[in-house]
Parts: structure tokens; sequence; C-alpha cells
């Protein structure tokens, strides 16, 4: 082999065997066989040749390419390692990894969607109101005369300025009649807020949902279909309903609703999930009053009206026996509904 392609292979190999890392295993390969470097320099003498040295030359020229070429590729491996090693030091691959833990809808959100997709279904569109109310849309509007104890300051939640944390969504029917045209057909899920005492079944706010159905010729036969047909969708067909004669000042007749519970090893017993009626007539009168027009005139139209607690079908529903544990953020009772 030409003696100077002999020394330059030599001086190669040995600047890549020292080289100590992959930027100087990169510069040796461009000292080498970069267009600049020293083989292809040497390559240039080819056409200084005889002719019938140049098939020799050709020939030592490739093996020495090749001998390069394959040293850089196997000092690259072998550092790489060397990094791989170092990255992974102090690692203890043996370690099981981190559970990822999935989250779950909490109970109250779940009863919420359920009954909200329910109601949906039979034509209810979404409603709301404002937490912060006044008397008119949280009681006189909905015929519930000054004296009524729920009006009490030891029962409602007032502001100095005379406004109070609303006790039911019902305001929300007030709202939304004043806004809309009959027909309406609305829910209202929302909190409300009761200064009661603590304890396993009240706390000082609760979530309601709230129905109203306004048009011509509603009937008691439809309220009745209405809410047959929801509580046996959210808790299963089998489930038989109650509905109690009960007084509410914004409704007449009105009715509570009781679903049959059973539980393992005990007598069923009925327990109350709603409160309902026809909407009183006082109530459309208020809501003509208000708009100063005859919409909801108490001869055109009649309604019903529902409202329920989904914190106690949430209870109901899975058995919880502390409205409290719905608050707590517990996450070895939530973990069960996930
Ligand atoms: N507002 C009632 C409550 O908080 C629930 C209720 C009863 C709502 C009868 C209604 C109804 O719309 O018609 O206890």
């Amino acid at each position: 082999m030409n003696s100077d392609l002999a020394e330059i292979q030599t001086a190669a190999l040995a600047a890549i065997e020292s080289a100590p890392d992959g930027q100087s295993l990169e510069q040796a390969k461009i000292d080498f066989l970069g267009k600049k470097g020293r083989l292809t320099a040497a390559s240039g003498l080819m056409k200084t040749l005889p002719k019938e040295e140049k098939p020799a030359f050709g020939q030592s020229l490739n093996l020495v390419r090749g001998a390069i070429t394959a040293a850089l590729e196997e000092k690259g491996a072998a550092l790489q390692e060397v990094a791989d090693r170092e990255a992974i030091a102090g690692i203890d691959v043996t370690l099981p990894g981190r559970e990822i833990h999935s989250g779950g809808l909490h109970p109250l959100t779940r009863i919420k969607d359920d009954a909200i997709q329910i109601l949906r279904r039979m034509g209810f569109a979404l409603a709301e109101g404002p937490e912060i109310e006044d008397e008119f849309h949280c009681f006189d509007a909905l015929n519930t005369p000054a004296d009524h104890p729920a009006r009490n300051e030891k029962d409602t939640f007032y502001f100095d300025s005379g406004k109070l944390l609303r006790t039911h969504t019902s305001s929300v029917q007030v709202r939304t009649m004043e806004n809309q045209s009959p027909p309406v057909r609305i829910i209202a899920p929302g909190s409300a807020y009761r200064r009661d005492e603590i304890d396993a079944t009240h706390l000082s706010v609760f979530n309601q949902l709230e129905g109203l159905y306004v048009a011509e010729n509603v009937s008691l036969a439809d309220l009745k279909g209405t809410l047959v047909y929801f509580f046996q969708e959210l808790f299963g067909p089998d489930t038989e309903l109650q509905f109690r004669p009960h007084f509410f000042p914004f409704t007449e007749p009105s009715f509570e609703i009781d679903i049959k519970l059973h539980i393992a090893g005990r007598a069923p017993k009925w327990i109350e999930v709603a409160g309902c009626g026809i909407v009183d007539p006082a109530v459309f009168s208020a809501i003509s009053k208000s708009r100063g027009d005859e919409a909801f005139s108490p001869d055109k139209v009649t309604g019903f009206a529902f409202g329920m607690g989904l914190d106690r079908l949430a209870m109901i529903k899975w058995g919880i026996k502390d409205i409290r544990l719905l608050i707590e953020n517990d996450t070895r009772f939530l973990k069960q509904f996930a």
C-alpha cells in the first residue's frame, strides 16, 4: 500500500481510538474523511499516477476509507454506551413505576348529569338564575306571604341590603317566565341555602333541581307521567311512586312524591324525593304584573312545577348515610364512585 495512505490510516485510527467524546470523534471524521480531510486530499494524488498504478491506488483508498469508517462507527457506539450508562447512573431501574390514578366524577355530579339527561330527552331545556336573590323572586312572586316561616331570618341567610341566598331553585321559575314566552319547559339545577343545623341529613348549602312546564292545557296527568318516567329512569323501571297531597304556596294542588325504598333485611319504606304541583294561578298573576303583559295570564296558560334535592337523590341511589360525606372530599369515599 502507498505509504502515505498507510500513514493516514494509522493516524486516523489513533485519533479515533483516543477520542474522549462524541465531539472529538466528529472532529476526527472531519479531519480525515471531510471535504478538506487528509484522505480526501490524498485521493487527489490519483491524477498524478501512471495509468497502471491507478487501480491499485484506488483499491487502497477504498480499503483505508472502509477501515476508518468502521473504526468511527465502532467508537461511536462505544461512546454512546458510556453516555447511556452515565445517564441512568443512580436510577434504580428495578423500582416499580409510579401508579397513575384516574379520577372519577363526584356522586353529585353524576346524579345531576343523569337527571339532566333524562329530562332533556323529554324536552326540558336548562335554565339558571342567581344564587343571591331578592325577596320578590324567591318568595313574593311565588305566592309566599311575608309571614311565611321560610322568610324568617332564622331560616334564611339575608344580606344587609335585604337580598338573600336563595332558599330554593324555584326562583328560577320566576326569572324564566319574566324573560321567555310560553310554552316554557325548563329545568334549573343549582345550589340552595338554608340556616339549618348541620347533621347527617342537613347542610346549609345543598343542591336542588327545579322543573317547570307552562303551556296551554298542561294537566296533572302530564305532571304525573313526566315524574313517574323520570324516577323510573333514574332508579330503575320497578321503582314504585306515590303522590302524597301536601302544601306548597306556589302550586295548587301540591304533592310530595315518595319512592318505595327496599333495603335488604328491612321492611320497605316510603321516602320523600320531590315536591310538585300545578302552578298556582297567583304565580301567573305575579308574573303578568311583573312583565306588564298577558303572556302568562292564568286564563290562558297552565303548568306544573317540581323541585327535588339532588343530594338526597344521590344518598338514596348509592346508600350514602351521611350528607356531609358529599362535601368532605375524602378520597376514600369518592373513590367508590370512580
Ligand atoms: N321549592 C320547594 C322546596 O325547596 C320544592 C318544590 C316543591 C318546588 C313544589 C316546586 C314545587 O316547584 O312545585 O322544598
